[in-house]
């Protein structure tokens, strides 16, 4: 039994020395920024979740994951249970955070009690013709160039040092259930797929995944829902033309199933946006999977370069 159980991931942190550069990507990439200060920009997508994506001003690094627990009772449980405090979260939304240290020295901030925003309209979707229905008819598609639309954030890739002692870490504390776990070698894992345990309700294939790296400590990336394929694909068209750095994509993973379109934030991180990713209970297990299942795709471009 872990110690709570997180519901998501809330937001991802880091520190830039442009604030305004990093506004202007955060805009291209679909988010939409609060300046709360001169050194601090906030940005939220279109659902109701008040703080998704934070940048204070500081040398270009990754700072913190953000998780978000079931309630105050959980932080408080987590908090005496870890030695640590529970603060308030200055942000949008306010509420409460407990800061946890992981085995890596990653921040991690698990967050409850935000107040939850008005939630931002979402682009028309035209239903689509398929051999097997034809359910658009007499309507044609006209699509709005611009961003894509995020909705929220999905889920983070850690690189860590020690794989199953970062597992450990996680499990014992946020009820993370394996969805997949990449074996490098037959019975040599070097990485796993993690969902939040939401019993019977339906949850994100994963939310957080540990890869052991000899980059660790390190954000891989964080991955953003959009509202459908064609904002994903609308919002590729945008960032190209903006001038931002493609990473991989567009394609279809294996593990996850998602529609993927990687890009690069001008300080070096790396942002995913993603649509029509699996779903699964805790009824549903764990399974093992090989490099080659992380890294092929059902279509689309193949993996660019070496983890
Ligand atoms: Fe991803």
């Amino acid at each position: 039994m872990s110690l709570i159980k997180i519901e998501d991931i809330a937001h991802v942190r880091f520190s830039a020395p442009d604030l305004d550069e990093m506004e202007r990507f955060v805009v291209a990439f679909g988010l939409s920024p609060m300046r709360e200060s001169e050194d601090l920009l906030i940005a939220r997508g279109a659902g109701p979740w008040p703080v998704l994506h934070v940048t204070e001003r500081g040398e270009a690094r990754f700072v913190a994951i953000g998780f978000r627990a079931e309630s105050l009772a959980d932080l408080e449980k987590l908090a005496a249970s870890e030695g640590a405090s529970v603060e308030d979260l200055n942000w949008p939304g306010g509420g409460k955070v407990v800061r946890l240290t992981d085995p890596d020295g990653i921040l991690v901030e698990v967050v409850a009690g935000q107040v939850q925003a008005q939630t931002l309209a979402l682009p028309e979707e035209p239903q689509r013709n398929t051999a097997r229905a034809y359910p658009r008819q007499r309507l044609r598609v006209r699509l709005a160039p611009g961003p894509s639309t995020v909705l929220r954030l999905g889920h983070a890739v850690l690189e860590v040092s020690d794989f199953r002692r970062s597992e450990a870490w996680y499990k014992a504390r946020f009820g993370f259930v394996t969805s997949d776990e990449i074996e490098a070698a037959p019975g040599f894992a070097i990485g796993a797929f993690l969902r939040c345990d939401r019993g019977d309700t339906p949850t994100d294939h994963h939310t957080l995944f540990l890869l052991q790296s000899p980059r660790a400590p390190a954000l891989n990336h964080a991955a953003f829902e959009v509202t459908h394929f064609d904002d994903l694909r609308l919002g590729h068209d945008h960032l190209a033309r903006d001038g931002r750095t493609p990473a991989w994509g567009i394609g279809r993973h294996i593990l996850g199933s998602q529609i993927f379109d990687y890009w690069k934030d001008p300080f070096g991180n790396e942002l995913e946006h993603w649509t029509d990713g699996d779903l699964f209970t805790v009824e549903d297990g764990s399974n093992t999977a090989s490099l080659q299942d992380l890294l092929g795709v059902q279509w689309g471009p193949a993996f660019p370069n070496s983890l």
